[in-house]
């Protein structure tokens, strides 16, 4: 009797088993063909493929798993990553790639897909990877992007979205790349930008964004690097908050209409190695804290009208190597200082209003590519030392009141490819 009633209750374990794994096979059936629907819909959605590789390649016969492009969980057999960069693909997204629900990383980059994003991909919840850039999306960034929650990368460069960043992007607490350069924005930075508190790399440049820059972008303390550059953005940079110390390493806010800069906008900025403040407004002195940087590789500064000495302290800037200050109402002497920047391969100070001698010291810069301190009133002679410079490339001092014989050094600077003298009174000539 015993071994009939275990016969029986192993026969039910058993049934039950069975029971429960097809259950189970069911569900990731449904699963799976959910995301081989999702899959085959984008599949159709896409008009030209001349590489022919979702045509040949994604096929009912085969798992999407070994699809190409599809990478799934080796637990669950889901659709976590979808990389279709730089295929070629020319069509649009459905509604039906909401339906990959465990997606994680999303990157349709390069290449030629259009129209604007569907609301249903605001439930791909699990999504940290976001890559549509250079392509030809528009219509304006979705403020449903908020439901992203564990969003790092938003990297949209290369498109035409239009309209405003929408403010509820800045509660993407993990964010830390948000890469918008390269479309039509408008509008201002939303203030509370300051909220990304994991934001390392902001790039928002060529559009047509406009207003001040909220100051709240200085108080992320993760953030690495903010490109504004080619946009609308005028009047000063409000003073800084009592911000923390930034880990900022490079500013590029080339080619806006900014009037000022706070003076103390430098005091914490210790690691800052790129500053890039060209083709803008800016009027009155160099604030001292700029000197504070001594990490300091590029500083551009031309084309505003920055009026005042040079003052001698760009020589505590001794790690630059690009120093551009041309375009602007300097006045005063060329600092001798300039001779402690021993790491320095291009220096412009052209159109400026200097006046003085070009200083002997100069040939001790011997990693100098190029020179220009053309357009200038400097006067005197050519000191022979610039013969020491045999990197230079380019050298320019035209337009100058400059006297006295070319010296024959020169000769020795044997990858110079191109020398501006011109409009000097300056005697001898240039064998080389
Ligand atoms: C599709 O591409 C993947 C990855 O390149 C490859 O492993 C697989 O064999 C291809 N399948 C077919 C049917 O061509
Ligand atoms: C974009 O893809 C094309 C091929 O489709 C490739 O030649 C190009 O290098 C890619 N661009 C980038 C930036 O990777
Ligand atoms: C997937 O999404 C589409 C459109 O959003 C919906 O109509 C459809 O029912 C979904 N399909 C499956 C299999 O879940
Ligand atoms: C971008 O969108 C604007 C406005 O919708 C349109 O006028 C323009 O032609 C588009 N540019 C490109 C390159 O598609
Ligand atoms: C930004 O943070 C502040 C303070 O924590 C909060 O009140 C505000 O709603 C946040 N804004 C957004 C757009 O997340
Ligand atoms: C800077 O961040 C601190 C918290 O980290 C916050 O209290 C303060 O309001 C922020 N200031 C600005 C201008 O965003
Ligand atoms: C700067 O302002 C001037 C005058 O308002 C305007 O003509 C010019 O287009 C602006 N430049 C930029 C880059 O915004
Ligand atoms: C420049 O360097 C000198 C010597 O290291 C230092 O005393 C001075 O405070 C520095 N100036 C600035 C503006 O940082
Ligand atoms: C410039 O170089 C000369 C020798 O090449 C050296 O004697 C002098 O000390 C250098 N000056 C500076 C400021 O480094
Ligand atoms: C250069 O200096 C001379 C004499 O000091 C002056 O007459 C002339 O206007 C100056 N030129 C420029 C462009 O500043
Ligand atoms: C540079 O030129 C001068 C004069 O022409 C010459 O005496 C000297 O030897 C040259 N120096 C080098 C390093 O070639």
């Amino acid at each position: 009797m015993m071994g009939n009633i275990q016969i029986l209750l192993t026969l039910m374990v058993v049934m039950l088993l069975c029971n429960f794994m097809m259950i189970l096979s069911m569900k990731s059936t449904t699963n799976l063909s959910t995301d081989q629907l999702a899959l085959l819909a984008l599949k159709e959605h896409v008009i030209t493929d001349p590489q022919n590789l979702l045509a040949t390649n994604w096929s009912t016969s085969a798992s999407v798993c070994g699809w190409v492009g599809v990478t799934c969980g080796s637990r669950h057999r889901r659709v976590t990553a979808l990389n279709l960069f730089g295929m070629n693909l020319f069509g649009t997204i459905p509604p039906h790639v909401g339906n990959l629900s465990f997606l994680a990383r999303l990157n349709i980059g390069n290449n030629s897909f259009r129209g604007s994003l569907p609301i249903e991909l605001a439930n791909l919840r699990r999504l940290k990877s976001v890559r549509m850039s250079d392509n030809n999306f528009d219509g304006e960034i979705p403020a449903w992007f908020s439901s992203f929650t564990q969003l790092q990368d938003l990297v949209m460069y290369g498109n035409n979205f239009t309209g405003v960043i929408p403010s509820s992007l800045c509660s993407l607490s993990k964010l830390e790349n948000l890469l918008l350069a390269e479309n039509n924005l408008e509008g201002q930075i939303p203030e509370a930008i300051g909220n990304l508190s994991s934001l390392i790399a902001l790039h928002l440049d060529y559009n047509q964004l406009s207003g001040s820059i909220p100051s709240s972008i200085f108080n992320i303390s993760s953030l690495v690097e903010i490109r504004l550059a080619n946009n609308r953005f005028f009047g000063f940079i409000p003073s800084i908050p009592q911000l923390k110390i930034s880990s900022l390493q490079s500013i590029d806010l080339t080619f806006n209409n900014l009037t000022g800069l706070p003076l103390d906008m430098f005091d914490r900025l210790p690691k800052l190695r790129n500053l890039y403040l060209s083709y803008n407004q800016l009027s009155g002195g160099i604030p001292m804290s700029l000197f504070k940087l001594k990490e300091l590789e590029d500083l551009s500064l031309s084309f505003n009208r920055l009026k005042g000495k040079i003052p001698k302290e760009i020589g505590n800037l001794t790690m630059l190597k690009r120093l551009y200050l041309g375009v602007n109402n300097f006045e005063g002497e060329i600092p001798q200082q300039i001779g402690n920047l021993l790491n320095l391969e291009e220096i412009s100070l052209t159109n400026c209003k200097l006046i003085g001698h070009v200083p002997p010291i100069i040939g001790n810069l011997t990693l100098l590519k190029l020179l220009d301190f053309s357009s200038n009133n400097l006067t005197g002679e050519i000191p022979q030392q610039v013969g020491n410079l045999l990197n230079l490339e380019e050298f320019n001092l035209k337009k100058s009141d400059l006297s006295g014989p070319i010296p024959r050094t020169i000769s020795n600077l044997t990858v110079l490819q191109f020398f501006d003298f011109s409009y000097n009174r300056l005697t001898g000539n240039i064998s080389h």
